[in-house]
């Protein structure tokens, strides 16, 4: 009889931990972002463990994400660079952040940027969260001082302050930039997509989503392209990144004379405290330092982490420095071996991986075919 007990209460352990394995929070961003279909092609979206989803979380950091007066002339705000209707970003070589200031480095879309092990062209943020604290105080972007000035924004606020106490539990005063952060990552997790024509006719088996065209950009892409090998598509799911770094040959060649001094003057300005993020976005030649900025290994000198290629269609123009400005000129660069122009000499640091690829022009426009289509359907009027 003890015996039968054990069984059955052994039952109902595994009867509560299968719900709770299926009460994941992913579902509430995936309500978020439209149907289930919508992320198709997609892995669950990771949720921090300290930072669960909730709709009243979402909505808060939704708002904070678009409240341009979190910056030190009242203009800018996430959205400037990231906006809705450019499928969150600007379409801007560089960006452009308080009173017409440009940085050096071309702004990513957040679209699926829930994904990425780490954020910024450099991986220097490993989270969402520490990403978005750095915008609002970094120089030529929000501009502010310090963090203070948008937390007394906030406590001043109408309504902010039984926002932040729905959603945290605490007053005004108690607000800090980690409950700002944390709600605009929430945002952020509900701001994914899968679901293009690429998903429909690789996870679904639907072989009309596809163009013939874009079929045999997809075959370039697996194999002679060798783009996969970075851009990479699992059997049940395709981020189309390592989450690695790669010197591709973009924008460190124009260093390439000054590299010793360059990376001496860095390593010195890092170790009296500088901040990484304000040398980087403000400096361009630290800039094409790439990974280096982060890892101070000689090796990831001009490296950068493999973007999504989800929506790329959209996100012109490209590569950290936005300096290609389409995606036959990407095409073209890989093709040339990571050069542009063909004229020029693969730099130092190329990645091993980065070879000339013999595409006939006929396989380049293949390829650009396979590249627009991987743009999402929730996405697919943007711009229009
Ligand atoms: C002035 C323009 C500008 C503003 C304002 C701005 N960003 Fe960005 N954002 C950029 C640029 C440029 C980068 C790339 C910088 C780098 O990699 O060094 C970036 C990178 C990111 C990334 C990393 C994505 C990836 O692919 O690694 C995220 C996420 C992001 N921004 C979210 C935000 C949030 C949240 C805010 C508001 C708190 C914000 N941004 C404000 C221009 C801007
Ligand atoms: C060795 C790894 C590697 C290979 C192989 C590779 N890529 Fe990339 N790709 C990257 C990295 C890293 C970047 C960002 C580089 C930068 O900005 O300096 C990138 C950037 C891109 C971009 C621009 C993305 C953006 O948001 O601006 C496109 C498009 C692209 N790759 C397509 C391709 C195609 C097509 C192929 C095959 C012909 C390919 N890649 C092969 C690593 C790779």
């Amino acid at each position: 009889m003890r015996y039968l007990w054990m069984i059955l209460l052994a039952g109902l352990a595994v009867t509560v931990q299968a719900q709770e394995a299926t009460k994941p929070v992913t579902p509430l961003a995936q309500a978020d972002s439209g149907s289930a279909d919508n992320l198709l092609g997609l892995p669950p979206v990771p949720i921090p463990a300290d930072n669960p989803q909730t709709p009243a979380k979402i909505a808060l950091g939704d708002k904070l994400f678009h409240d341009k007066r979190f910056s030190i002339d009242g203009t800018v705000s996430c959205a400037n660079c990231h906006d809705d209707k450019k499928a969150f970003t600007d379409n801007l070589p560089v960006s452009v952040g308080h009173h017409g200031l440009t940085g050096t480095r071309n702004a990513p879309t957040v679209i699926n940027a829930a994904f990425y092990k780490s954020q910024f062209w450099d991986g220097r943020e490993p989270s969402l969260e520490g990403q978005s604290k750095g915008p609002f105080v970094n120089p030529v972007e929000g501009g502010l001082p310090n963090h203070q000035v948008l937390l007394d924004i906030i406590r001043a606020d109408a309504d902010y302050p039984k926002a932040f106490k729905e959603v945290f539990g605490v007053d005004g005063q108690k607000v800090t930039i980690d409950h700002v952060a944390k709600a605009i990552a929430s945002f952020e997790r509900t701001v994914v997509a899968g679901n293009s024509p690429f998903d429909r006719f690789y996870f679904k088996g639907d072989k009309t989503a596809l163009t013939e065209q874009q079929q045999r950009g997809f075959k370039l892409f697996l194999e002679q392209g060798r783009c996969v090998s970075c851009h990479i598509i699992e059997q049940n799911q395709a981020l189309f990144t390592d989450s690695r770094f790669h010197n591709i040959g973009v924008g460190i060649s124009a260093v390439q004379q000054d590299i010793t001094p360059l990376v001496q003057a860095f390593l010195d300005a890092k170790n009296k405290g500088g901040d990484v993020d304000k040398i980087v976005l403000t400096d361009k030649k630290s800039s094409e330092l790439g990974r280096f900025a982060v890892s101070d290994a000689l090796a990831d000198i001009g490296g950068f982490k493999t973007p999504t290629l989800r929506n790329i269609a959209l996100t012109a123009p490209y590569m950290h420095d936005g300096s290609l400005k389409t995606l036959k000129e990407v095409v073209i660069h890989y093709n040339n071996g990571g050069v542009t122009p063909a004229s020029a000499k693969p730099n130092d640091f190329l990645s091993g991986g980065i070879r000339p690829l013999n595409l006939t022009d006929a396989q380049i426009d293949d390829l650009v075919a396979f590249l627009q289509s991987l743009t999402s359907a929730q996405y697919s009027q943007a711009g229009k």
